[in-house]
């Protein structure tokens, strides 16, 4: 496995595609509201990434259909965005967004929630997101990568809520999907070293129920086997010498 270090160069063109991503989620996050369809959703990335002179890396990705994955509810990932899927009040939507701008990708997604949730709902989207602060914590050089998967995992297991085991994190840079795949659970002090200059996604998808799941018939949407919620929350990451810098947070 050749994870690539990327000069100061190559890190400023990373960072710059991160930051058109996120501020094009931003825009997502300023319109969402119930009554919208999740196509709305993809439309609106199609013309702030094109506003932005940058593109949707997911779009025509292994022939993915759209320009944004919108997981609704049970949903884990890749969900479709579509005109007859309307956002309700008590829905969780994870809206990912991945752009890329001069040969960079910057990749990111939030789970928000639509109006009033239910006390389940907002546990598990709560637990995603401090799932994912949990593992961006132990991020420096020197770190290793089972670090970040059983940080993320023990405090899942602690909310009594699962981790799903099908997909993971993944290094980023002049592709959207690079090496190394970064689980989310794991054993501390196992797996990869860590070293400044990696830049890699972080993304657990947190379940309320089993970890299991499947895929529907349209080849890209993924469920939880038991039907019951999931959510998740992405930053992509670049390793420095004492922690990480968040290329994804909006400063
Ligand atoms: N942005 C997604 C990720 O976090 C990639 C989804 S691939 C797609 O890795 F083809 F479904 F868009
Ligand atoms: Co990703
Ligand atoms: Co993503």
């Amino acid at each position: 496995m050749a994870v690539e270090i990327l000069s100061p160069r190559e890190q400023d063109k990373l960072r710059r595609a991160c930051l058109v991503a996120a501020q094009t989620l931003d825009c997502v996050r300023r319109k969402l509201a119930a009554g919208i369809s999740t196509a709305e959703v993809d439309r609106w990335v199609r013309e702030d990434t094109a506003a932005r002179g940058a593109r949707p890396s997911q779009l025509g990705y292994h022939g993915f259909p759209a320009a944004v994955c919108t997981s609704r509810n049970a949903v884990v990932c890749h969900g479709i965005p579509s005109s007859t899927e309307v956002l309700r009040d008590g829905d969780i939507v994870n809206v990912d967004v991945t752009s890329e701008l001069d040969g960079f990708h910057g990749d990111l997604s939030e789970t928000f929630a639509i109006g009033a949730l239910s006390p389940e709902a907002a546990h598990v989207v709560d637990v995603a997101k401090r799932c994912l602060d949990a593992g961006i914590a132990v991020v420096r050089d020197g770190a290793r990568l089972g670090d970040i998967g059983a940080a993320i995992e023990s405090l899942a297991r602690r909310e009594g809520c699962s981790v799903v085991r099908d997909f993971g994190g993944h290094g980023i840079g002049r592709r959207m999907h690079m090496d190394p795949h970064v689980s989310h659970t794991g054993v501390a002090n196992t797996g990869l070293r860590l070293r400044a200059g990696m830049a890699f996604t972080i993304e657990p998808m947190i379940n309320l129920g089993a970890p299991a799941v499947r895929v529907l018939s349209d080849r890209w949407t993924v469920v939880t086997e038991d039907g019951a919620l999931s959510a998740q929350f992405e930053h992509t990451v670049l390793v420095t010498r004492d922690g990480c810098e968040v290329l994804t947070r909006l400063r």
